[in-house]
């Protein structure tokens, strides 16, 4: 049975679009049942129509506050009975109350090396930093912001004369294949999250699985 995707997205969607685009190619076993924003400009919306997947908009300020946006948001995602929500993009901080109700069920790509460079900014922070390598992390969603198990990372140097914006564009190019992968793993059940507990291949996770060159996991 293809796995049951819902994806939550604030903006431009190219996490999205490699989503729909695997699935089409036959390289992921994977269905999306729907695609939820929280801003009407979102690109990602229009990925999701263009490609026959019912889009929504939730919008913020139509809820007195984040539980009633939450509650909302991933109402309707329920109804849509996803066996995983995938956050791509998505720019709003999660009550825990929406995310304690679902453990285990919902994964957010971010762009770093968690725990290094937790929020926003990321790219500016590592440069400040002055790491020589960033990538992004494949983690699920708890409570606690960008601080759930890390799943899966890609990794990139940081070259002389970077700025945020050129090593943003490396980091994307990796985003999208560590994103597809994990999804594989987790559609091929090697991968199983249970609450916060997460198992590969039978055994507890120990270490994030890395994205390899060849765009596999090592
Ligand atoms: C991606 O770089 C993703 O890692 C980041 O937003 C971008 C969305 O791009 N997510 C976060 O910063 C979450 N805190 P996309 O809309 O083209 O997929």
């Amino acid at each position: 049975m293809p796995l049951r995707i819902a994806v939550i997205a604030s903006g431009r969607g190219s996490n999205l679009q490699a989503i729909l685009d695997a699935i089409a190619a036959g390289t992921l076993d994977a269905e999306i049942v729907g695609v939820w924003s929280d801003r009407r400009d979102a690109f990602a919306l229009q990925r999701a129509r263009a490609a026959g997947v019912p889009a929504h908009l939730v919008r913020p300020r139509d809820y007195g506050d984040r539980t009633g946006h939450d509650a909302a948001l991933f109402g309707a995602i329920d109804l849509a009975e996803p066996e995983l929500i995938v956050c791509a993009g998505y720019m709003r901080l999660i009550g825990a109350a929406a995310v304690d109700a679902r453990p285990g069920r919902m994964i957010n790509i971010h762009p770093s090396l968690l725990p290094a460079f937790k929020g926003l900014h990321t790219h500016q922070q590592a440069l400040d930093a002055g790491v020589t390598e960033h990538g992004a992390s494949v983690h699920v969603v708890t409570a606690d912001l960008d601080g759930g198990p890390v799943l899966s990372q890609a990794r990139v140097p940081v070259l002389p004369g970077d700025t945020a914006d050129s090593l943003a564009a490396r980091v994307l190019t990796r985003e999208h294949p560590l994103l597809l992968e994990t999804l594989r793993w987790i559609a091929e059940r090697r991968l199983v999250l249970t609450g916060s507990r997460v198992d590969v291949n039978g055994h507890p996770l120990t270490a994030p699985l890395q994205l390899a060159a060849n765009q596999r996991f090592a």
